[in-house]
């Protein structure tokens, strides 16, 4: 193009670095900018397993999990980082993997939906999902697992409004969220009675939710004390 400085060098006649771009027109510079590197070399341990990847600077977690380990059970339920779906524990901490570059987990470790299950057992948190019908279409289910999970985990008995305060970042379009709360509070009483941890958090003493019949059962739920026949919410807290 006439009047273009040759490649490699702008139109002062200096180099260009690896990293830089210059934008022109009609050969005048308008714009020398730095530009990310292509790709960012990546270890991270994933539920125990560990991989390496290149991977471009701008790809996110979520995306890195479903798209280059195919562990899918991450969801993407929306781009405004609201709805939880993608929620993951990073070096132990909750995290949306919608909010985190790929790049930034160099050497972390990695917790996912994959990883819950153990020696072919669910998790009591996966189990309270299955047994209290914690679900209906599941796209939310995944992150509400993690969410829980990490709750059980810092707090082992907690109250309904601890629930339903630790679970405000995980969005349901389906279950109206009483089946959600029911099932971590089944989770709980699976830990406490299989003794795999002590009470750390300030939750009352209640009865567990029965395992059998629908929850939504009016006489299961007087069974069960009647705590959630008489809540009016039936949406997120
Ligand atoms: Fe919705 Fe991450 S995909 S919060
Ligand atoms: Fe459908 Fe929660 S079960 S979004």
């Amino acid at each position: 193009m006439p009047g273009s400085p040759p490649v490699g060098r702008n139109n002062r006649g200096r180099r260009r670095g690896a990293n830089n771009a210059i934008i022109q027109m009609e050969g005048t510079l308008v714009a020398e900018t730095m530009m990310a590197p292509a790709k960012v070399a990546v270890n991270v341990t994933v539920n125990g397993s560990t991989y390496t990847a290149e991977v471009e600077p701008r790809l996110l977690l979520v995306h890195f999990l479903r798209e280059n380990l195919g562990l899918t059970g991450t969801h993407v339920g929306c781009d405004t980082s609201q709805c939880g779906a993608c929620v993951v524990q990073l070096d132990g901490q909750t995290v949306k993997s919608c909010t985190v570059l790929a790049a930034q987990v160099h050497g972390s470790d990695i917790l996912t939906i994959e990883g819950l299950a153990k020696n072919g057992e669910y998790d009591p948190v996966q189990q309270g999902f299955w047994e209290m019908h914690g679900l209906q279409c599941g796209f939310c289910t995944p992150g509400m697992i993690m969410s829980s999970y990490a709750l059980l985990q810092r707090n082992h008995n907690p109250t309904e409004k601890e629930i339903r305060h630790a679970l405000e970042g995980n969005l349901c379009r389906c279950t109206g969220y009483q089946n959600i709360v029911r099932a971590v509070q089944y989770a709980a009483g699976q830990r406490v009675e299989g003794g795999a941890s002590t009470a750390a958090g300030g939750g009352e003493e209640r009865p567990m939710p029965p395992t059998g019949g629908p929850p939504h059962d009016p006489e299961t739920v007087a069974e069960w004390g009647g705590e959630l026949a008489g809540t009016s919410d039936d949406s997120a807290s």
